[in-house]
């Protein structure tokens, strides 16, 4: 690795968001905004942060049209992921970078080796386990040696459910206030995950009303990746390597193998998880290996079920509910047997559902954005029978407003500069978050209720 512009002086920006004018960003920078309003209106002080992307003119554009807020994001344009020398200088400038330019799978590892080499934190919204897996595998010990964090699944997937199974965690261990407590002794039987959706706006119309062309881009990527087989593996992020059969990663396929049937818990009826269930646990296996290294502890995989609740299990309202999640499952186990074609067949088809893909920067309409409350629930059982339970409540669409309002909350977290219990590397945004309760999830907009 040749050294391009290690970090010379102190970083003057707290967060960068980098891909400020796509779908996402954009509904990023305006959360920055209103929480910097807010924080301004109560007397509490705000981190410095910045747009960055390619183009001036539509960066501009975007800070122009965000709510009022002073000051302003400054405007970092000439940024290009396929120009190494640009994200330098970038991730020197910044303590904090959010990678919001997808698809990811082509794009990303400049980014965060970018970020290694400085010492900058870095989270994504990245859903491609292959290479989610490569960046495991490239940029862990690095980030280690550098005490930065490599944060990928940062929004709806994979946040929620890992902060929620951490705490839950910590909760049935009795982990005293501030420890880690899963992996670190006593270890954890089952963990049950569940997603309500309390409210949902009115008169959702289509597919482009669920997901943004560049989370469609991303699936087409997965598609065509060399390493596709790996969807679909609970076991594809551990720490030890998810190719291979090693004893941790087929102690987590036996205990807990990807479940897409419906499952009753508690007298209520859950559904495979939405829109994907194969992302979250890959993530929620390696925080718990992580914290498990982390205390010298051996990694005891527990049973982890998640399921998205349709009420009291029993007759035919919850049936009628079932049906459009049984049909998602039967997509799911669809795209589970097309990742497992040869490679020349899959990117042929890939190539065939990109002429198919909508123009990027377009997404759910606004009207769709909004009107949603939901929660997403763990429990944890250890062994003894100990329960713990934790809870984030959440507004807005799961995959765009909510997913944008996570990935700030994380990166103000990582800008704070007195945070304990820093696990540097490729780590989970559960573990990146901390094994307190972050003030940036103690917002009416996404509040987490530990048990
Ligand atoms: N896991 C989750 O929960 C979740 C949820 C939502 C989105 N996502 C992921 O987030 C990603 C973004 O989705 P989106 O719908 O927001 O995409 P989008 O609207 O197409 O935006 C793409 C962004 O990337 C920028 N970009 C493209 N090429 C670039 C380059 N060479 N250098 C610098 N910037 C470049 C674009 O900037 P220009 O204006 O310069 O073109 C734009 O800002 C996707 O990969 C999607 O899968 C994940």
């Amino acid at each position: 690795m040749d050294e391009h512009a290690p970090r010379t002086g102190a970083p003057d920006v707290d967060v960068v968001l980098l891909g400020a004018t796509g779908f996402t960003g954009r509904l990023a920078a305006e959360r920055l905004a209103v929480l910097q309003q807010r924080a301004r209106s109560e007397g509490r002080p705000f981190p410095t942060w910045a747009v960055a992307g390619r183009d001036r003119g539509r960066l501009d554009a975007v800070v122009a049209a965000l709510p009022p807020c002073a000051p302003p994001p400054e405007v970092v344009a000439g940024v290009d992921v396929y120009d190494v020398g640009s994200l330098a200088r970038l991730a020197a400038r910044t303590r904090v970078l959010l990678n919001a330019v997808g698809p990811y799978t082509e794009t990303a590892p400049a980014v965060i080796d970018a970020c290694v080499r400085t010492g900058t934190h870095y989270a994504d919204l990245s859903g491609e386990l292959p290479l989610l897996r490569r960046v495991v595998d490239g940029f862990h010990e690095p980030a280690r040696a550098a005490g930065c964090q490599v944060v990928q699944l940062a929004g709806w997937e994979a946040l929620p459910p890992d902060l929620v199974a951490l705490h839950a965690c910590r909760a049935a261990t009795g982990a005293a206030p501030g420890a880690w407590g899963p992996g670190a002794g006593a270890s954890v039987q089952r963990v049950d995950v569940s997603v309500r959706f309390d409210q949902v706006p009115a008169g959702l119309r289509s597919l482009s009303d669920a997901v943004s062309a560049g989370t469609l881009a991303s699936v087409v990527e997965i598609l065509g990746d060399p390493d596709a087989g790996l969807v679909g593996d609970p076991a594809g992020l551990l720490p030890t390597g998810g190719h291979g059969d090693d004893t941790a990663a087929a102690a987590v396929r036996r205990v807990s193998p990807l479940r897409l049937r419906p499952f009753r818990e508690g007298g209520r009826l859950l559904g495979p998880a939405v829109p994907v269930a194969f992302l979250d646990p890959p993530v929620l296996h390696r925080t718990a290996a992580l914290l498990a290294r982390e205390s010298g502890a051996p990694h005891t995989p527990a049973r982890l079920r998640e399921g998205i609740d349709h009420g009291p299990a029993g007759g035919a309202g919850a049936l009628l509910r079932l049906a459009p999640q049984l049909a998602l499952a039967a997509a799911q186990r669809g795209l589970a047997v097309v990742v497992q074609l040869p490679l020349s067949v899959r990117t042929g088809l890939a190539d065939v559902v990109r002429r198919w893909l909508p123009a990027p920067g377009t997404g759910p309409r606004p009207a769709a954005l909004h009107g949603w409350e939901w929660t997403v629930t763990a429990t944890a059982v250890a062994t003894g029978g100990r329960r713990g339970t934790a809870t984030l409540r959440g507004t807005g669409h799961p995959g765009y407003t909510a997913t944008a309002a996570l990935l700030v909350a994380l990166g103000l977290e990582m800008a704070e500069p007195d945070r304990d219990s820093v696990v540097a590397g490729v780590v989970t945004p559960g573990i990146a978050l901390g094994p307190g309760t972050s003030r940036h999830l103690s917002t009416p907009e996404l509040a987490l209720l530990p048990s």
